[in-house]
């Protein structure tokens, strides 16, 4: 019978369901995933408000926030201005947060969780992720030296993060960062399986593998970095642009619809959701509107595969400074290499 549940689980939590804005995910208890989210990493605390609540007004129900991202309270004060206005009510939004990589051990978990409820002013998270499989030592915000790390406990984490869901401080729980090789860990020692993934995709990063082994597992995939995320501090030199694509702005151009659109519309044809950042008023609508402003044939489909080369713009590579127990080999379960192709 529970075997049987769980195949129900398994099927419902892939079932696309549809809405004015755009393409929803359906979870296995039926809560609703929109397919089109609210990036808040690198909003600065004094516009991350009025772009959140910019964005709800326009038609946003997903915000994907974190603790790291140093502006939750800010976010918390848009969120309650709109339920106060009537702009929304509680349940029709999606909020997400993440657990940071300081407060793993499980003396910490609920303490970080209840902190992130508190600035958000909410009484529970729709989703929280465990932000990156990597740990740091409490009390240390970034890793300045190896010194600063500890080993990934992925057991004592998640067993924390269950016991946030069954405590109904979390509807869902899932991961963020993590390789088909962490999926299948967690896999083995879940209680309650992650339900979401949250990565690195775009045209660059495709990650096909990891996206079939999700889709076989009933993970969902929400894609960090959609637009190629051009605002992150401490770029390297002559990256390539994702906007700027040849291949995206020829797709673009055809459609009469923006690059960004191109981008953020082939996340949702790969069955993910998308979670955009800007603080821009205009630019915030027309990541909405992908769903009526552009169309991907297949074949504008087969040209964007075409464009996977394993590139990724957050490689992780401050994480692995020398004496940390992490390589950029253990972190994503591939070889070192692969990013440096380009
Ligand atoms: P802004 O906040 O000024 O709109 P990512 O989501 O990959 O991290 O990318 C975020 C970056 O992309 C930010 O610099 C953001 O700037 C920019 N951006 C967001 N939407 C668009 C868009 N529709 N066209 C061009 N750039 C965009």
């Amino acid at each position: 019978m529970l075997r049987f549940l769980s195949l129900v689980g398994l099927f419902f939590s892939l079932n696309i369901a549809t809405s004015s804005a755009s393409k929803s995910y359906r979870m296995a208890n039926g809560d609703i995933l929109p397919g089109i989210g609210l990036g808040t990493w690198k909003s600065a605390p004094n516009e991350v408000k009025s772009a959140v609540k910019e964005a709800i007004k326009v038609g946003y129900r997903h915000i994907d926030c974190a603790a790291i991202y140093g502006n939750e309270k800010e976010v918390g004060e848009a969120l309650s201005e709109c339920f106060k206005e009537g702009i929304v009510d509680r349940k029709d939004l999606w909020v997400t947060s993440k657990l940071w990589n300081a407060n793993q051990a499980k003396e910490h978990v609920i303490p970080a969780l209840k902190q992130t409820l508190s600035d958000l002013q909410l009484d529970y998270l729709d989703l929280y992720l465990i932000h990156w499989p990597v740990r740091v030592k409490h009390g240390v915000t970034f890793p300045e030296s190896g010194d600063d790390m500890e080993p990934f406990n992925l057991e004592e984490t998640w067993k924390a993060m269950e016991e946030a869901r069954e405590l109904g401080l979390a509807r869902h729980i899932g991961v963020s960062n993590f390789s088909i090789e962490k999926l299948k860990k967690t896999l083995s020692i879940a209680t309650y399986k992650p339900e979401v993934n949250q990565v690195e995709r775009h045209p660059y990063l495709q990650q096909k593998a990891l996206a079939d082994f999700c889709r076989k597992n009933g993970i969902h995939i929400t894609n960090y970095s959609s637009l190629g995320s051009r605002d992150r501090p401490n770029k390297p030199e002559g990256e390539p642009i994702l906007l700027d694509d040849p291949t995206v702005m020829a797709i673009a151009e055809k459609q009469g619809a923006s690059p960004a659109a191109v981008l953020l519309k082939w996340g949702l044809e790969e069955g993910a959701s998308v979670i955009p950042k800007s603080v821009n008023p205009e630019r915030l609508k027309q990541n909405l509107e992908i769903n009526e402003s552009v169309t991907l044939d297949s074949a504008d489909m087969e040209k964007l595969r075409a464009l996977d080369r394993h590139f990724r713009y957050v490689d992780g590579k401050f994480w692995c400074k020398e004496g940390s127990p992490y390589t950029i080999e253990s972190l994503w379960d591939e070889p070192s290499t692969v990013s440096e192709e380009l």
